[in-house]
């Protein structure tokens, strides 16, 4: 509550995070396995003394410099600014819970480009060796950057112990730590595997496509098969409550997860038929309508994750509006406008009521209501009278949506009752 708020009109400023995260989490997985890709290819092409593959891999290699520190980086900075925007309550407290993990993720992210620039840059002009250890080096960065980063992201959802101990090793190695990482990694081997069959089209020469294709497809098909195991434990480490959102508490959250899975087994059986044993039907369009399923998959995942977590950003910590739960109960006696630092209205009087209302509907209810946009309110009220509205908000715990306890005072919900009661007033005159 101590932040100006961003409304962003109809996605909801959720959904923009959401955007700007999935493209990036698309290319950063690709850039954690298709580093491994790259040394591993290159070193069956040594092995093989196979100028074929190795013309490929080097050709590979410039698209994944350019998608990675180009495509790739700027959407990390975009996150920033997004989240720092949308939420910057929750954004700085991640930067104060981890301020050492940050920083050794951004040296990573260091070694990382300038490992991969090198790489790219020296092939042909250092022996095979020297340009496999910068290879080499270059994966284990961007695992490492994953290693870290994860323990960030798992944390928002699991911070187990750190709730208590605020430890940075508590909440790092929170409960779903391990099995997060083990979907990561196990997506990024897919990723790799996905461009790597998009890039193997543009092979001109039949036999050389077929073979790289059939390649590319292993690293997709058997790591697609351990992909449901690794997110059955993924499941099996949350706390109840997500667990019951994901399997159907909130519907929408299962139907994106039985979606995901679906696109997942059909991104199965098109490379299995196509990449692997039909190769010479594996088109570009099919390249890139599997990049797109592959894309809705991390969609569907990410989008899973996040929604599980209602009504918190950071699990029994903050609220997805920015409210610490260690606050709550200062807030409730003094009422949200009074503790919030950037509305107009402290004290609410007859005159200024309404007014009073949609600051604290901003404040407190918009970052999972947008007027006339993601999960409108208007619908949700339509039927509903003005104590009842206002009931409702005193007691916004225990309704549908999973929602969080309402910090503000019987006035405060009072207010918002009648600025929201002024839409269905509104509806009445129109019909
Ligand atoms: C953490 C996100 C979140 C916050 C914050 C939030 N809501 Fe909700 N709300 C939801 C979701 C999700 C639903 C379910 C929507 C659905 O089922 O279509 C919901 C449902 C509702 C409903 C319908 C409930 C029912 O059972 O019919 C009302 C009314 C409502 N919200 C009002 C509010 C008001 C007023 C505020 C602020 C004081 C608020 N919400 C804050 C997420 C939130």
């Amino acid at each position: 509550m101590n932040y100006p708020i961003w409304e962003v009109p109809i996605i909801g400023g959720g959904w923009l995070i959401g955007i700007v995260a999935i493209i990036h989490v698309f290319v950063s997985h690709f850039a954690v396995g298709g580093g491994l890709f790259l040394v591993l290819t290159e070193i069956k092409a040594y092995k093989n003394n196979d100028p074929i593959i190795l013309n490929y891999v080097k050709k590979h290699s410039k698209f994944f410099l350019l998608l990675t520190i180009v495509f790739g980086a700027l959407t990390g900075v975009a996150i920033w600014f997004t989240i720092g925007l949308v939420n910057p309550q929750a954004t700085s407290a991640l930067i104060h819970i981890f301020v050492w993990g940050w920083a050794i993720e951004w040296v990573f992210f260091f070694v990382e480009i300038a490992a991969v620039m090198l790489y790219y840059y020296t092939w042909d002009k250092l022996d095979h060796k020297t340009h496999l250890i910068i290879g080499w080096i270059y994966f284990i960065a961007a695992l490492l950057s994953m290693v870290i980063i994860n323990g960030i992201l798992s944390f928002m959802l699991t911070p187990g112990k750190w709730i208590e101990t605020r430890s940075f090793w508590d909440g790092f190695f929170n409960p779903t730590y391990l099995s997060s990482l083990a979907v990561r990694i196990v997506t990024a081997i897919v990723m790799a595997g996905i461009y790597g069959l998009l890039t193997a089209t543009f092979i001109v020469e039949k036999n050389n496509r077929h073979n790289v294709l059939k390649y590319s497809s292993k690293w997709v098909l058997p790591f697609m098969l351990i992909l449901p195991v690794v997110s059955l434990w993924y499941y099996f480490t949350l706390p109840d409550i997500p667990k019951e959102i994901a399997l159907g508490g909130i519907s929408f959250v299962s139907q994106t997860a039985i979606i995901g899975i679906i696109v997942g087994f059909l991104v199965f059986l098109i490379v299995l038929i196509f990449g692997y044993f039909n190769t010479r039907l594996f088109t570009k369009l099919i390249g890139i309508v599997v990049m797109i399923l592959g894309l809705s998959i991390m969609f569907a995942g990410e989008r899973v994750r996040e929604s599980i977590r209602k009504p918190y950003v950071i699990y029994d910590y903050m609220y997805s509006n920015g409210l610490i739960i260690n606050e709550f109960d200062v807030i409730k006696e003094q009422g949200i406008l009074k503790s919030a630092k950037w509305v107009e209205i402290k004290e609410i009087n007859e005159e200024n009521k309404i007014q009073a209302g949609k600051n604290g509907f901003k404040l407190y209810c918009s970052s999972c209501h947008i007027v006339g946009g993601y999960n409108d309110i208007k619908p949700l009220i339509v039927d509903l009278d003005e104590e009842t509205i206002a009931m409702m908000i005193n007691d916004l715990e225990n309704y549908r949506g999973y929602m969080p306890k309402f910090a503000g005072t019987e006035a405060e919900a009072e207010a918002i009752a009648k600025w929201l009661y002024k839409f269905n007033l509104e509806n009445k005159k129109e019909q």
